[in-house]
């Protein structure tokens, strides 16, 4: 028995090792696939001794269901807040107020301001014990499960750490973590998130910490604090928690003078939109720790430090109306349409109000004047309402009761945001939302069949559902009058099928009964079942039946399928109406199962030259012979692990025409292979 709980201790010290090394140090020395089956041999001795599973177990990383609510955990030093300023002014006052007060031998750290959520990290004799939400301040949610997914945050330290350890910093999610979860769950029908902020914290109090892991939340860690260190400065402090594994900023600065603290912030002010992760502004610190004692702290923000915070671009316009938008899954999005205004190099004529919560925070009134910001990629929101250009009569904007396409009695769920029409049947937008979703790329692939197509077929009664498409004959199409718009929905012209369109989306929609099942199961728009999930149910069920007989608990077994998922779908086809319209697909010949003998969906990978499975590749550029997405598809469907950003973990660059110069360097920097399709495919 000793041996096994050894070894159990041994796996997950090296675990823990590899891990570092990877997430922190950047610096893999063993490959994925060895790290893998290094973490499979720990899960089966877990599994099998329990007993002997250990608090700083590197298993936690992947994460489970917690199932009750969380605990909530008093701080034993309160989590206070910062001075925040958006005026260089007060930054100098607050300088020359510190000089008056402790003379001038003293030294700033300037750091970035990130902005996420405030968490508090308990190590104790070097073990992650528990991580605590700020809450009040005063009390916490204890989220120390979800918190153990994050790769960046050591379960366990190293070297010559103090037997007790308070770390401070924030939760935040990159951009990159943010884009593809937003991606994911507009597939899935679901709200996205209005910022990385709010997806952060919204993900942290997750009750599924598996959900969490896949979201891939960072850690910025801001303060170190344990009565045994004998560090005289926050400088030194945060270098010296680099040493027990902790990932921190490469961007900080020690300044002597203002002047130095403004070069920081002017330089941050502009490269900031270079980073991967959203910072709201500058800290400034004082660096020793006896002067921070020293100046001490009011009942709310300590004396030695202030945030400086960066104005947002922003500009001020009339509110025109708001639209309410239905989705194919019934949720419904206020759209503001605005007086047209020059915003960061664009024309902003609309901000998505997101839900009925966000129109109530605003208290938007009509044709009020409103502040709009935009911020990297994310679409422009309204941030505040101007209150002196109000007029007395303007009305408040209620949201609607009655859903404005179809006037059923809107819904909402308890805890969630969006309101839902629930007449799924009847209601126009949904049911034309669901056909285009079913025809769109990643689904059904149906060429040159989108909204306005779906529109127009339904508008004439020609289809009704789904199925229909497959009923579908060439007089049917040829001569339909197709009307564009542009974004701003006004109309530009229209287009007739000729013969050559009519023959060419006949044969699109007879091409897409070839269509892979985890195409065909994301293509029916169940509510959360985006193109990943689909994936992972179609390998583990094999085909349609085991999917609609499955049970609550078979469905929950599967890899990545929480209560909520397994919910949605046993819903989905209790519904006998779903029931007949897969019947319906089938007999019109779609693909409802896997073939066991292919790696994936009847997938053949005689055409590649070289055999990536379990490789890591990075597709980019344009190419001669393949859709980029194509070529994607077809290498996942070979077992790579096609990911979008370089990094030293990568094993094969696939570059196109025009693949980014950046890129192209960071690949030849990292020695990463890059190869040409010709040198990839037969
Ligand atoms: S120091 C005693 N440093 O901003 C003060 N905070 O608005 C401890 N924040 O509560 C905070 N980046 O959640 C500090 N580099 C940084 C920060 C930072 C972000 C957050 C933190 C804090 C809030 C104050």
């Amino acid at each position: 028995m000793k041996d096994i709980k050894e070894k159990i201790q041994e796996l997950s010290d090296q675990l823990n090792e590899h891990n570092r090394k990877y997430y922190v140090d950047s610096n893999p020395i063993i490959s994925d696939y060895d790290f893998d089956m290094m973490m499979k041999e720990l899960e089966a001795l877990e599994k099998e001794y329990p007993q002997y599973k250990l608090p700083d177990s590197p298993t936690q990383r992947v994460g489970g269901f917690i199932t009750s609510k969380f605990k909530q955990v008093k701080h034993e030093v309160p989590m206070i807040s910062l001075a925040n300023t958006y005026s260089q002014e007060e930054v100098v006052d607050f300088d020359t107020r510190l000089r008056k007060s402790i003379g001038d031998d003293f030294e700033y750290v300037c750091e970035l301001k990130y902005d996420g959520l405030a968490i508090s990290l308990i190590y104790e004799e070097g073990v992650l014990t528990t991580a605590i939400t700020r809450g009040d301040g005063v009390v916490g949610d204890d989220v120390t499960a979800n918190i153990k997914t994050i790769n960046t945050i050591p379960l366990k330290l190293v070297g010559n750490y103090p037997k007790y350890l308070c770390v401070r910093g924030e939760i935040i999610m990159p951009h990159s973590s943010f884009i593809k979860l937003n991606v994911e769950k507009e597939e899935a029908g679901d709200q996205t998130f209005a910022n990385p902020r709010n997806a952060a914290s919204g993900t942290i109090k997750l009750q599924n910490s598996k959900e969490v892991a896949h979201r891939k939340l960072d850690f910025k860690l801001y303060s170190v604090t344990s009565d045994e260190l004998t560090i005289s400065n926050h400088y030194d402090s945060l270098k010296e928690a680099r040493k027990w594994g902790f990932k921190i900023s490469d961007f900080m600065a020690k300044c002597k003078s203002i002047d130095e603290v403004f070069d920081f912030i002017d330089y941050w002010d502009i490269h900031r939109k270079e980073l991967d992760f959203d910072i709201d502004g500058i800290v400034v610190k004082i660096n020793d720790f006896t002067l921070q004692e020293e100046l001490g702290s009011t009942a709310k923000v300590p004396r030695w430090a202030i945030a400086y915070k960066f104005k947002a671009e922003a500009a001020l316009t009339e509110l025109l109306s708001v639209d309410y938008q239905v989705g194919r899954t019934g949720a419904i999005t206020p759209v503001a349409n605005l007086a047209p205004v020059q915003l960061a190099g664009t024309t902003v004529k609309r901000a998505s109000l997101h839900n009925a919560d966000i129109i109530e925070e605003l208290d938007l009134h009509e044709h009020d004047f409103v502040y709009v910001e935009k911020g990297g990629e994310i679409i422009p929101k309204i941030t505040g309402v101007e209150l002196s250009k109000r007029k007395i009569d303007n009305k408040k904007i209620i949201f609607p009761e009655y859903c404005p396409a179809c006037s059923a009695k809107l819904e909402r769920n308890e805890g969630e945001a969006a309101h839902y029409c629930p007449n799924t049947k009847h209601c126009l937008p949904q049911i034309k939302g669901r056909i285009a979703h079913f025809t769109s790329r990643k689904a059904m692939n149906i060429a040159n069949f989108g909204d306005e197509t779906v529109s127009l077929l339904v508008d004439k009664n020609i289809i009704k559902d789904t199925a229909d498409i497959y009923t579908l004959k060439y007089e049917d199409i040829f001569g339909l009058e197709r009307e564009f718009h542009d974004e701003d929905n006004n109309f530009v012209r229209k287009i007739s099928l000729k013969e050559k369109s009519t023959d060419n989306l006949i044969e699109s929609i007879e091409e897409s009964k070839k269509r892979a099942f985890y195409h065909v199961l994301f293509a029916l728009g169940i509510r959360h079942i985006g193109e990943t999930v689909s994936k992972k149910l179609t390998k583990y069920f094999k085909n349609i039946d085991n999917i609609i007989n499955a049970t609550f608990d078979d469905l929950i077994a599967c890899d990545e399928i929480g209560e909520i998922i397994a919910g949605e779908i046993i819903e989905y086809f209790n519904d006998e109406d779903n029931i007949k319209l897969v019947d319906r697909l089938k007999s019109y010949g779609l693909t409802f199962s896997v073939d066991d003998l292919d790696s994936d969906n009847n997938f053949d990978d005689s055409k590649l030259k070289i055999d990536l499975k379990g490789k890591n590749v990075v597709v980019s550029g344009v190419f001669k012979n393949f859709s980029r997405d194509g070529i994607k598809d077809y290498l996942d469907s070979a077992g790579a692990n096609v990911v979008s950003s370089i990094s030293s973990k990568t094993d094969y660059v696939i570059a196109g025409e025009n693949m980014g110069p950046a890129k192209l360097e960071k690949a030849k920097k990292l020695g990463v292979s890059i190869l040409s399709e010709n040198e990839i495919f037969e």
